[in-house]
């Protein structure tokens, strides 16, 4: 654009409600579009001048630092280049989703950074969660109360027709009893998924609670030792929380069942007044090599890894998954409730 001037330019930029920011290479805010304010809460000639961190959350801000360190040095990006979903702060310190791209221009020594807001996005993906868990919960009551109620029925019939036959049907006898096996086998099945796909007990008992179950229920495999470790309570919480770290626990101790080869599985759950920590740690043989952990987020997982990292982002928790050989896998997530600090920010 030959005849856009610098005026130009930032009425263009200012029409956009995606934030804009040119920042050198201290990170200083040299130039910043209007969509800042309604998205940050700053007026933009607030922000000019100002180290560009003041819109991170603490843990980010502390390291931001070293991230553009290390990309001037050697040209490894982090979000430069790539584009990421993270957590940005609002001038009143609430915290927010984005998405941020940053490139840096090619003649001068500036980076532009792409902001925009996802928090109607996330809404959308929770209220989404939200609702495949209620149908969840009522494919399970419908499966209990007809099919479940139905397989019962055939057993008692059954058992009816085994009784009235006498010695000299021994051929009837063994088929009976084959059926009835096979009856037997799928009555299990159906409760499994019944108990697989309910959430009643998290609903009116609370995590710990359902954790707890769920626990029990994993050490009647007698593949690995799993142990459960609460600490504090808190109030009733928002339902889609609870589900979310819920699920995220479940898959990782399946996980560790299935693939570590672990004998010992531990969780932690630690409940405070703005916060909630989830720990499931493993002492098996960690992930494999080809599945890429980089910067705690995965680069080729299957669904089930991919799906923790979803829903710890639908939540706005912290993830991080740590692996080894000679020590396991360990996967934190970190609930913050929205308005607070992040736990451990200045860790
Ligand atoms: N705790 C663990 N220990 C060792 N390997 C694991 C663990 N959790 C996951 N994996 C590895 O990561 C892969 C991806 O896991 P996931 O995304 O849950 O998919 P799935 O369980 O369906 O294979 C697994 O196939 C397995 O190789
Ligand atoms: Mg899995």
């Amino acid at each position: 654009m030959p005849d856009t001037d610098g005026e130009e330019l930032q009425a263009i930029l200012n029409t956009m409600t995606d934030v804009v920011i040119m920042a050198d290479y201290h990170g200083t805010v040299v130039q910043v579009n209007q969509a800042v304010e309604p998205m940050f809460g700053y007026q933009p000639s607030l922000l000019i001048g100002q180290n560009i961190s003041v819109l991170m959350p603490e843990a980010h801000a502390n390291a931001h630092q070293s991230y553009m360190a290390r990309y001037l040095q050697a040209g490894i990006p982090r979000i430069i280049g790539v584009g990421r979903e993270l957590a940005a702060k609002h001038k009143d310190s609430h915290l927010f989703p984005i998405h941020i791209s940053v490139s840096k221009l090619e003649q001068y020594p500036f980076f532009i950074a792409v902001i925009r807001d996802m928090s109607e996005l996330v809404k959308l993906e929770k209220e989404a969660l939200l609702i495949s868990e209620i149908e969840r919960n009522r494919i399970s009551r419908e499966l209990h109360d007809e099919l479940g109620q139905n397989l019962l029925g055939l057993t008692m019939q059954l058992q009816v027709i085994t009784r009235q036959l006498t010695a000299a049907d021994y051929q009837l006898q063994l088929q009976l009893q084959n059926l009835s096996n096979g009856l037997a086998h799928n009555v299990n099945n159906i409760r499994a998924i019944i108990s697989e796909l309910a959430t009643v007990e998290l609903e009116e008992q609370g995590l710990q609670s359902a954790l707890n179950t769920f626990v029990k229920l994993c050490n009647n495999y007698n593949k690995a030792k799993v142990t459960l470790i609460c600490e504090g309570q808190r109030p009733a919480e928002d339902y889609t929380v609870t589900i979310n770290l819920y699920r995220i626990a479940r898959e990782a101790i399946y996980n560790a069942l299935k693939h570590a080869d672990a004998s010992q599985i531990d969780v932690s759950l630690k409940q405070q007044d703005n916060s909630i920590e989830l720990v499931i740690q493993d002492n098996g043989k960690g992930l494999p090599s080809d599945l890429n952990v980089r910067d705690s987020r995965l680069i080729n997982s299957g669904h089930g890894l991919r799906n923790i990292h979803f829903r710890a982002h639908v939540i706005g928790a912290e993830l991080t998954i740590s692996s080894a050989a000679a020590t396991g896998t360990r996967i934190v997530c970190r609930y913050n409730q929205p308005g607070t600090k992040l736990a451990g920010a200045n860790a």
